[in-house]
């Protein structure tokens, strides 16, 4: 079939000549799949955070972040972390289990702050490499081991082995939520307790772009208000505060995207423009979600057994 080209001027009475027309389809055909690229596209945050852990470039930006550089990659301050402690009454006889535990940095100082003994788990190589090297060169690698699970999956402990079960932002990637509330309420002792935070509950309105940007570093599940408090009540543990931590999300985001901004230059060195752009893309998709409390950040303290004392939380956000 002969295809005759399309004639410049507009034929029957329309503005718009056929060639105009052509024109236009294909820059919206570049438009879209331009947005389609962004919104498919995955960054990398967890494989480079981990494996660079120690390039001083990494350092000097999780300094500028966070204050106290416990090797975290998530949203949580020094002061969070040693008010979970709290809430979680770790003293130096406790057997700790940390679930999603990243880079390490966080159970080192959870095991020198209050002497407990700590087994932290994650699904990231990378992440467990870098732990393991971390307890040994602080010398705690007697009270401290790191394993690679993914704790989607049932975990390798026997039943109450553990006083506490902590978890910090990780939550939110784990699939088969009642199952990990069920099995961490199997390996706590029945005096025990868990903390877990989730920065992807939904309390506003999020276009589709927002949550692709906020989840172009890996697989997320984002829920409503209350779901989380209905899967605990469900696993048979008892909530004792639950505290709006959001916040921590707002300062925290803006601060990285600002600190890794500043080392631009060696940071596309290291990690390649499209991942730096990415990255920089998703934190200030955090900041604007969570500084505009669209998606929050809350943290969860619950019991195995239920209390008949209500607790007190000496700081912090924390409320029943
Ligand atoms: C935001 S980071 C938080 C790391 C650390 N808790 C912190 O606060 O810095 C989330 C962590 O969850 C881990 N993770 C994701 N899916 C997991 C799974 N199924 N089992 C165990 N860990 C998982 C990731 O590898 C990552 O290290």
């Amino acid at each position: 079939m002969v295809v005759d080209d399309p004639p410049d001027s507009p034929a029957g009475g329309s503005d718009v000549s056929p060639r105009r027309t052509i024109e236009l389809l294909g820059q919206f055909t570049a438009a879209w799949e331009g947005l389609i690229a962004r919104l498919t596209t995955s960054v990398d945050l967890y494989d480079g955070s981990y494996s660079q852990y120690s390039n001083c470039v990494y350092e000097e930006i999780r300094a500028e972040t966070y204050g106290l550089d416990l090797g975290q990659t998530g949203w949580m301050t020094s002061e969070e972390l040693s008010e979970f402690s709290k809430l979680l009454q770790l003293n130096s006889n406790s057997n700790l289990l940390e679930v999603g535990c990243g880079a390490g940095g966080c159970a080192i100082f959870l095991a020198q702050s209050s002497g407990s003994t700590v087994t932290g788990i994650d699904i990231n190589e990378n992440g467990i490499r870098n732990a393991s090297a971390l307890a040994e060169s602080s010398g705690l690698a007697a009270r401290i081991q790191f394993k690679q699970i993914d704790a989607g999956e049932r975990l390798p402990f026997v039943d109450e082995s553990f006083d506490a079960v902590f978890s910090n932002d990780a939550m939110c990637h784990i699939e088969h939520r009642l199952d990990v509330l069920k099995e961490w309420r199997r390996v706590l002792k029945p005096d025990g307790r868990i903390i877990f935070t989730d920065a992807m509950v939904i309390t506003g309105i999020i276009s589709n772009e927002e949550i692709a940007t906020r989840s172009s570093i890996g697989r997320y599940l984002f829920l409503p208000p209350g779901e989380n408090e209905r899967l605990i009540a469900s696993s048979g543990l008892h909530l004792l505060t639950a505290g709006d931590v959001t916040a921590s999300v707002e300062n925290i985001s803006e601060r990285w995207k600002d600190a890794r901004a500043k080392r631009r230059d060696k940071l596309i060195q290291l990690e390649g423009e499209p991942n730096f752009l990415g990255l920089q893309r998703f934190l200030d998709c955090v900041h604007t979600v969570s500084q505009q409390r669209r998606l929050s950040r809350f943290s969860y303290l619950a019991s195995r057994e239920r209390l008949s004392e209500p607790i007190n939380s000496t700081s912090g956000p924390h409320r029943k």
